[in-house]
């Protein structure tokens, strides 16, 4: 009897004080960077060190998880591709499924962080927490931010409360929601911002508190899957400003192939007409999807119903960049533009 509360209080302290199985994916950036000097926070090269070093600059990570760790690239996320980001959500959908593991923790250069991130939330299944983390200091500087970042995002991705919210990224203390961060500042460690929708909560002392819920559908809720693609339909972006010039660019990127267009147009969404006309003839030869953004970093794009008709569609309230993310997932399940429209609402 006694025996047998003694075994059954035993196995309850183990179970409530078993630290979570996180594993890191590292794909480079700054917080892998390195610099020549202590001093240098720019002219680094990013993506310089392995997933060990940063392991090693925060020993504290060990009283809070069991780390495992894959190298899945070292890059400077500027160069961010199409292979890479099918290669994680790969990795990470094969992760939802493994019993061994709690939560996912991607390192990731910050320039092309909130692209990667909003990648993931529409194409991986799962409720795990999927963590993205990285800094505006490399790893040699003075007070390099990486460290503490990687341990919030360590203890985010292993809260129980962080399950179900789609994937996030922990920067500066703050969580935000993939689909509404964005980089703000080329170099301030405090440049990641939610201008629409703002951050979701924070983390102080290891411990992730939530004040807001994310609305839009994500990860198990959305109709896109990667699994058996090798590639994802071309879509590229131009930019619309006074004596507009991008019909050029547009006319070379449907020659080059792209399927979607994404424009981010100045103020709601406005086009110059110099650029506006040949969309038009491009939309009304069915050569190409157009999706209107605004390059103002904030607020809804509308759409009139002339536009409607000509085949353009709103990005919502998606920056340029997210909005390409977008139209390509979309592209691989619909070459309707009201449906694309849907797509734009929803997710
Ligand atoms: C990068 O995005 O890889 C470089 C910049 C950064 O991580 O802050």
């Amino acid at each position: 009897m006694y025996k047998k509360i003694i075994l059954g209080a035993f196995m309850m302290l183990t179970v409530l004080s078993a630290k979570p199985n996180i594993m890191i994916l590292a794909t480079g950036g700054t917080i892998a960077g390195q610099a020549s000097s202590a001093n240098a926070t720019t002219g680094y090269k990013a993506g310089a060190l392995g997933v060990d070093v940063l392991l090693k600059a925060v020993p504290e990570l060990k009283n809070i998880a069991n780390i495992s760790t894959e190298q899945i690239a070292n890059i400077d996320s500027s160069n961010m591709n199409d292979e890479i980001w099918l290669k994680l959500a790969k990795k990470v959908n094969q992760l939802m499924n493994n019993g061994n593991i709690d939560g996912i923790v991607i390192t990731h250069g910050t320039d092309t962080m909130e692209e990667t991130a909003y990648f993931l939330n529409l194409v991986t299944k799962g409720s795990k927490p999927v963590v993205l983390v990285g800094a505006m200091r490399p790893a040699t500087a003075t007070s390099a931010d990486g460290p503490k970042n990687l341990y919030n995002a360590v203890a985010l991705a292993g809260s129980k409360n962080a399950l179900n919210r789609g994937v996030m990224v922990a920067m500066n203390d703050k969580i935000y929601a993939a689909r509404d961060v964005t980089k703000t500042h080329t170099l301030n460690v405090e440049t990641f911002k939610a201008p629409n929708a703002g951050e979701i909560g924070y983390i102080v002392d290891g411990k992730a508190v939530f004040n807001h819920t994310v609305t839009k559908e994500h990860t198990r809720n959305t109709p896109f899957d990667v699994s058996s693609l090798m590639s994802l339909p071309k879509v590229d972006i131009i930019y619309t400003y006074s004596n507009d010039g991008s019909q050029v660019a547009s006319e070379a990127f449907v020659k080059a192939g792209a399927k979607g267009l994404v424009v981010a147009g100045s103020g709601a969404g406005s086009i110059h007409e110099n650029s506006k006309n040949y969309l038009i003839k491009l939309l009304k030869e069915k050569k190409v999807f157009v999706v209107k953004s605004s390059r103002v970093g904030s607020g809804l794009v509308p759409i009139s119903k002339e536009e409607l008709n000509q085949g353009f569609i709103s990005a919502n309230d998606l920056n340029p960049q997210k909005a390409r993310v977008l139209l390509m997932l979309a592209l691989t399940k619909t070459k309707d533009p009201r449906q694309i429209a849907k797509y734009f609402e929803y997710y």
